[in-house]
């Protein structure tokens, strides 16, 4: 979502902040804007759109100043328009927010008894009053920001410019994550060390509730009880946040193309002796039920673990959207692992179901990309996705991961509880060892899969089915298609279609089958062939042996590896991402950042 960075330079600062403002660009915005303080003067650029519509405005308008912040903005107040943009400003102050600011109505009416009134739509610019309204009454910057934080319900990231301070940035961090950068005579802030990165690789996350007072000689922070807080600066590793197509057209096909080497890595790190190996503290000797919460991609890589744990673990397995979840308020019995999986570690809504569980389940673990996450931090367990950096919007290599990691562990599951042998264990583990060649296999079917998805793109809505295993995958390729082509998809499990959606059925549906030849096979072609005999468009994607069986009457088939029950979700997912792909370039639309998306989603 919105994006922030700060810089306390040497140099002018706006280069540096769209710069660094580019490197934010992946998570999403609809306008960006910056603001300087120069010759103690506030003053800022804004503009709708992509950043280069800002460049723009600053080749003609600069903005001079060795101090300053910028942001970029994912509409939540207010549409996405120039006056909506941040940094918001109130006499004396600047301000950039990512985040919700629940009580802005409130604190606007409290403000306009003082006469002090807003400018725009936003709930940002309630903060940047109320922080003026407090130097009005005689605090200093510190204080006022304090006393402002201390009066703001909801979950933030926040960073302050001031009038005539060249030396100061003030940042506060509630629910939002927020780094200081440590350069040499110069100091940064950024929403994450990805935006900081060209700069510096000497960083300091802040805790939740701390606010920073940063100038060029350092940091200062104190905690949510204002007490002064020591936190350590990290060096960030070069390849944490290298953010590179390597001669791809996009970070999708880069990310795409990169998932046999990153489940290759995953494979290595959670199956290193052919056997899968997690922490001590997962003991599937004393759990006794699982609870899986994510959301979006995330939450289909949990659906498909339900089938795994109950299968393969006989361990009872409850999956659902975070969003659903935290107001559930779902009874949670002893012997409960509360798994949230997130690539971000920082989506809100996962993030406060997590919260919601650790008082209640036994165990809480994260499965998470982002090692310095607030998932993955507040996690008693966190295991690492492992897919390097995933700029894409659309979420792929990260969901490839998540399940060869999830099939692990309910493998390891069902050797603690004694539902596998070691040489069951040992064999599937084997299996899965194969899964990057048939990756990089099924990836030669590229040209293949392209043409499919021009005939696809056309279409106004298509349908994806599967069974079992295969029915998140249909999910996640409805969704992927989505989030890329905008064309409208739905996925069903294919036993589900004759109770309603076989309705939607005639020549002008595609229809796309997941049916690889496993123990559901014929199941899942007796629906095909409901779907046949009412005139639909199906392309079949199988194996060889479920082409040879099936094919008749479908419009167009995809041949992929065979692989084993375990790895043909992950294998199948390949083909799903690379249809919407192509699907949205025959489209034209903007793939790695979909319009209105963002890529992490830190608010409700
Ligand atoms: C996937 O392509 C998405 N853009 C989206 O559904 C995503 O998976 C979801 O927002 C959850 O994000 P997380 O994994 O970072 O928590």
């Amino acid at each position: 979502m919105c994006g922030i960075v700060g810089v306390l330079g040497d140099h002018e600062v706006a280069p540096l902040l769209v710069e660094a403002l580019k490197r934010l660009e992946y998570r999403g915005y609809d306008s960006a804007g910056i603001a300087t303080v120069y010759k103690s003067r506030l003053d800022r650029r804004r503009a709708v759109g992509k950043l280069v519509n800002l460049s723009d405005v600053l080749v003609h308008n600069p903005l001079p100043g060795k101090a300053g912040i910028g942001h970029t903005r994912w509409a939540t107040h207010g549409a996405a328009t120039e006056g909506n943009a941040h940094p918001h400003s109130c006499g004396p102050v600047t301000v950039v927010h990512n985040g919700i600011i629940e009580n802005f109505r409130e604190l606007r009416e409290k403000l306009a008894a003082h006469g002090i009134t807003p400018s725009s739509e936003t709930d940002t610019e309630t903060v940047a009053m109320l922080t003026a309204h407090h130097m009005a009454q005689g605090l200093q910057p510190r204080e006022a920001v304090m006393a402002t934080v201390a009066a703001l319900h909801g979950a933030f990231a926040l960073l302050f410019l001031f009038e005539g301070e060249e030396d100061l940035m003030i940042a506060a961090r509630k629910g939002s994550p927020l780094a200081i950068g440590h350069g040499k005579g110069e100091m940064y802030v950024g929403s994450d060390a990805i935006a900081l990165a060209p700069m510096t690789d000497q960083v300091t996350y802040l805790e939740e509730g701390d606010i920073a007072f940063v100038s060029r000689a350092g940091v200062e922070i104190i905690d949510a009880a204002h007490n002064r807080a020591n936190r350590d600066i990290v060096r960030i590793e070069p390849g944490t946040t290298l953010i590179d197509k390597a001669g791809h057209k996009h970070f999708m096909t880069k990310e795409i193309f990169e998932q046999p080497t990153v489940v290759a890595e995953a494979l290595g790190r959670y199956a290193p002796a052919g056997l899968p190996s997690f922490p001590d503290r997962l003991d599937f000797t004393k759990i006794t039920r699982v609870v899986m919460v994510a959301c979006g991609t995330g939450y289909y890589s949990c659906l498909t673990a339900k089938y795994w744990f109950e299968q393969i673990a006989g361990l009872p397995c409850e999956v659902d959207v975070a969003s659903e979840f935290r107001y559930r308020e779902p009874p949670v019995t002893p012997g409960t692992l509360a798994l949230f999986v997130s690539q971000s570690g920082e989506t809100a809504d996962t993030l406060a179901a997590l919260r919601y569980m650790k008082e209640k389940a036994d165990i809480v673990a994260g499965l998470v990309n982002v090692g310095t996450s607030s998932i993955a931090r507040e996690a008693d367990i966190a295991l690492a996705i492992l897919a390097g950096v995933e700029v894409s919007v659309a979420s792929t290599k990260a969901y490839t991961n998540q399940l060869t990691i999830l099939a692990l562990l309910a493998l390891h599951a069902g050797r603690q509880r004694g539902v596998l042998t070691e040489a069951q264990c040992r064999g599937h583990v084997e299996d899965m060892k194969r899964l990057p060649d048939l990756m990089r296999q099924t990836l030669t079917l590229e040209g293949k899969i392209a043409k499919i998805a021009e005939t696809l793109a056309p279409a106004t809505s298509i349908l994806f089915l599967g069974r079992g295993v295969m029915y998140p995958t249909a999910l996640e390729a409805a969704l992927k298609l989505k989030e890329l082509s905008y064309i409208h998809a739905e996925a069903y499990a294919s036993g589900e279609l004759k109770h309603g959606p076989i309705a939607l059925i005639d020549r002008s549906l595609p229809v796309v089958v997941f049916a690889p030849h496993d123990r559901l096979f014929e199941k899942t072609v007796s629906n095909m062939q409901e779907v046949l005999a009412r005139h639909g468009q199906v392309t079949l994607i199988t194996d060889a042996e479920g082409a040879r069986a099936a094919s008749e009457g479908t419009v167009a088939q995809l041949v992929l590896p065979a692989a084993s029950e375990l790895c043909a979700p992950i294998l199948h997912a390949l083909p799903a991402q690379l249809i919407a792909y192509h699907a949205a370039m025959a489209k034209g639309t903007d793939i790695d950042q979909p319009r209105n998306l963002a890529k992490s989603v830190t608010v409700e």
